[in-house]
């Protein structure tokens, strides 16, 4: 299988199917005591928004870690829908220290950066979280995410999780498919 660097990007990022009219929302105080040293390492995607960038992508994954510089690299990786491994390289920062939770997330030079919040984690098992672009004045894209330190995840959680992002706007989340899938 060869490897595919994508422009776009998987976990985190970044438009979604459906622009919304207005602002992105800010994030509210959720989870201001988090602890970016415990949420580094690999996700497995649960669930996510319908973006374009992951249409047909399954055994998604996310990996973070934490550079010198105190950046945080994020390194999304999946299947296509041709068998193609398929892997995108981010950089996100804590924009402000008293909410670490709150990161911002370069796409590409020039580009609208991508705001990415943690909703929910406990760090050790479930993440809930909320990617949101400004794409002009009064357009913004939403999208969400559930992952887990497993690639399953119990579904009574999963069902928290799901009604917990759409209390903040994201809705209709799908299904990652791990069919085959060897990571
Ligand atoms: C995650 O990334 C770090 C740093 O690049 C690497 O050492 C580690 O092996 C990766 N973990 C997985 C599960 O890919
Ligand atoms: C972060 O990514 C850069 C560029 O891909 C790489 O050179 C560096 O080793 C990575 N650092 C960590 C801690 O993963």
């Amino acid at each position: 299988m060869k490897s595919i660097i994508l422009i776009s990007a998987l976990i985190g990022c970044c438009f979604a199917a459906t622009p919304k009219i207005g602002k992105c929302p800010t994030p509210g105080d959720e989870k201001t005591d988090f602890e970016v040293s415990r949420y580094l390492g690999r996700w497995y995607e649960i669930k996510r928004s319908d973006t374009p960038s992951e249409k047909g992508v399954k055994c998604s994954t996310a990996n973070y870690s934490l550079r010198s510089d105190g950046k945080i690299n994020v390194t999304n990786s999946g299947v296509n829908s041709e068998g193609d491994n398929v892997v995108v390289y981010l950089t996100a920062s804590i924009v402000n220290p008293d909410q670490p939770n709150f990161l911002s997330v370069e796409i590409f030079p020039g580009a609208p950066t991508a705001s990415y919040w943690v909703i929910k984690t406990d760090y050790e098992t479930y993440s809930s979280l909320i990617s949101c672009v400004q794409i002009t004045a009064d357009m913004y894209s939403l999208s969400g995410w559930i992952l887990s330190r497993t690639p399953t995840l119990d579904v009574a959680l999963v069902d928290e999780l799901t009604k917990l992002l759409e209390t903040k706007g994201v809705t209709e989340l799908l299904t990652n498919d791990r069919t085959g899938c060897t990571n």
